[in-house]
């Protein structure tokens, strides 16, 4: 594992993650086959964790573009309370039993990972430990998202820092994903096979208060490979943690950079010829909701 004291320079570390690429690929296959099925099949499973934050639903949503605000996409919020609660419901379904038996190995792995680094990074003190871990549902949520097709050089998700403490970018489908600590400083960030990318986000304070832990500022960006012919440019696993019981910042906190204006922001990381790439206009900055 990078060294997760790398964290107090750096929004964000490498750290080897425990489930193969099979593996996540299979799960992201039936994820797919379960966005295929009957709307009110999709939408059966909905309950929240953690009825105080704006990141504790779990089940399918659907956002898109034309509402405004939001990047145009399909997500599926896992958590394990839902195999017992609906379990009649996933029997009866064997795309979503596939699904959900897909989903639930890589929530593990999330749950071990975040005590390995939390552990190696708080020196063994278990505060921080209880505040996430000592519940009976954890505020661990695993995203499975799709984005749907936009022009090269337009955001798939628009700058802004997550709403948890910790998050856990699994894989995805291709590069994309910058990291930052504002809008100036955002990189092109490389996936490593076998690990998943631990960052630091907004919530931080409600779990560590350590000035030298900054949240990653992130977006991700439309590069070229994909055609507007098929029906998704790209898919992510991400997993959303804070600790139980907590409020998240409002929206505004957020996504608090995205009122200047970043058509005078160069953005790091980009290549001569790709001016599509650079091009960041004021007016793809407005709030999302991720
Ligand atoms: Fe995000």
């Amino acid at each position: 594992m990078e060294n997760t004291r790398d964290l107090y320079k750096k929004p964000y570390i490498n750290i080897p993650f425990p489930i193969s690429r099979k593996e996540i690929e299979e799960a992201m296959e039936s994820f797919f086959c379960f966005l295929e099925l009957p709307e009110e099949k999709k939408y059966h499973i909905n309950m929240n964790i953690s009825p105080l934050h704006r990141r504790g639903d779990v089940g399918f949503v659907h956002k898109d573009s034309k509402a405004g605000i939001y990047d145009s996409k399909d997500y599926f919020h896992y958590h394990p309370i839902i195999d017992d609660t609906y379990l009649d419901f996933i029997n009866n379904n064997h795309e979503i039993k596939e699904f959900i038996l897909n989903a639930h190995p890589i929530w593990d792995a999330i749950y071990q990972v975040t005590k390995d680094v939390l552990l190696s990074l708080d020196e063994g003190n278990t505060n921080i430990l209880d505040k996430i871990f000592d519940s009976d549902t954890p505020h661990i949520v695993l995203r499975f998202l799709k984005y749907y097709y936009q022009n090269p050089g337009e955001y798939l998700a628009k700058p802004h820092f997550d709403a948890g403490s910790f998050t856990v970018a699994v894989a995805e489908s291709g590069p994309g994903l910058r990291i930052g600590t504002n809008p100036d400083d955002l990189e092109p960030v490389t996936h490593e096979e076998n690990n998943a990318i631990f960052f630091i986000s907004s919530n931080i304070n409600r779990i560590l208060k350590d000035e030298r832990l900054v949240p990653a500022w992130h977006d991700v960006v439309q590069l070229n490979e994909s055609k507007s012919t098929e029906s998704f440019s790209r898919w992510a696993i991400v997993a959303f943690i804070d600790g139980h019981s907590v409020g998240s910042l409002s929206r505004e906190e957020t996504h608090k950079f995205n009122n200047i204006n970043t058509s005078e922001v160069t953005f790091m990381g980009c290549q001569e010829g790709d001016s599509s790439f650079c091009m960041g206009g004021v007016d793809q900055c407005v709030l999302n909701d991720v």
